[in-house]
């Protein structure tokens, strides 16, 4: 009987002991950082998904990571049942960047703090911290690899771009333009599918209106069925100097695959040159095969390494560093940006497979 009592004071002491640690680790709510990312539909932020949980797995502080389906709606309600979780810090990537404004305002409202991650959340003082790739950058690379990769003068160049609520889509569209315009203007380019981009020729600075008119003809809205169908149009109505050897530029990898294979099966394209960016896995195998030219390689782990050690700074009462800001139509909003890497056929292996960011059994032909 002594001997089951002393079982039993010692089980209550242990269980007591438990529930104060769990207690000590989830802080005063039951999650410490929401994450919400946009959509499980593309691979890109299932990536990230992964990332998040393999830095995650020995963090002291709780987190939880919600999609939001491609919805604003479904978006703002995450954020909801994070704030009623009591989280003190949101990591944010919005569907739609002026739409999330609702969503952070009502956490600001609870005191979060909200860091945007890779999308800025736009026209709103609620958002904190940013962290990104530098976005202008990716656009460039991608508009360079082109001007690097064309032979001779008048080259068809098919224009395609990202989503118009995608902050990105402006940023990328900016950045390959600042590039490709001197080659516009000197013919060594000829642009195929925009009316709107070849009256803006000769324009090197472009406005957002500008941009936002030549996006609402060559938009994919970063649906690879979408890019599909316009690349599929383009391609009908092009005259026959318009084809033979050309040079297309795809906002993503899930667009560029999806235009890569319908440019690969008209017989009038002798040969084409496409970009990419995110590096997905599908992407590689389409460079290594020689489908994709390139792709533009931003490693996830970085940015998902930015966003939780803000996070942790800001959970132990610091202020987190920054590198810059972005302005996001309201505020500057302070931010750390993360530079990226051109990958083509020749550098694949060193940059993807050698760094051990995938397994070189993830891809044939290598
Ligand atoms: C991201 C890209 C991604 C695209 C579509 C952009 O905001 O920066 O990496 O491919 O959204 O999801």
């Amino acid at each position: 009987m002594k001997k089951g009592w002393r079982i039993i004071s010692l089980m209550l002491v242990m269980v007591l002991f438990a529930s104060m640690l769990a207690a000590c680790t989830s802080g005063a709510g039951e999650v410490n950082v929401g994450i919400v990312l946009p959509t499980k539909d593309e691979p890109r932020w299932v990536q990230d998904e992964q990332r998040f949980k393999d830095a995650l797995a020995d963090s002291k502080y709780t987190t939880e990571i919600l999609f939001s389906q491609g919805s604003s709606a479904k978006e703002k309600e995450n954020v909801e049942t994070l704030i009623n979780k009591g989280i003190d810090v949101l990591i944010i990537c919005p569907h739609d960047g002026d739409a999330a404004a609702a969503a952070v305002e009502a956490a600001k409202k609870e005191g979060i703090t909200v860091i945007s991650y890779d999308r800025l959340i736009t026209n709103t003082d609620a958002v904190d911290y940013y962290v990104t790739f530098d976005s202008v950058a990716v656009g460039a690379a991608q508009g360079q690899y082109l001007i690097d990769n064309a032979n001779g003068s008048n080259v068809p160049l098919y224009l395609y771009a990202g989503a118009a609520s995608d902050n990105n889509a402006f940023l990328f569209f900016e950045g390959a333009w600042k590039v490709l315009q001197p080659k516009i203007a000197d013919g060594t380019f000829k642009i195929a599918n925009s009316s709107e981009a070849e009256a803006l020729k000769d324009t090197a600075d472009l406005t957002r209106d500008q941009m936002s008119k030549i996006l609402g003809q060559v938009t994919t809205n970063w649906d690879p069925n979408e890019a599909k169908n316009k690349a599929q149009t383009h391609l009908t109505a092009a005259s026959n100097d318009l084809k033979g050897e050309v040079v297309i530029l795809a906002p993503n990898d899930g667009t560029a695959r999806a235009i890569a294979d319908v440019f690969a099966t008209d017989g009038d394209i002798t040969s084409y040159t496409v970009t990419g960016q995110d590096a997905e896995k599908a992407s590689i195998q389409y460079v290594i095969d020689g489908k994709q030219s390139m792709t533009v390689f931003k490693d996830v782990r970085t940015l998902v390494t930015d966003a939780m050690g803000m996070a942790v700074t800001i959970l132990d009462g610091g202020t987190p560093e920054t590198t810059g800001s972005y302005n996001n139509g309201v505020v500057d909003v302070n931010a750390k940006q993360t530079d990226v890497i051109v990958v083509n056929q020749e550098n694949v292996k060193a940059e993807l497979i050698d760094s051990g960011y995938y397994e070189a059994g993830e891809f044939t032909g290598l």
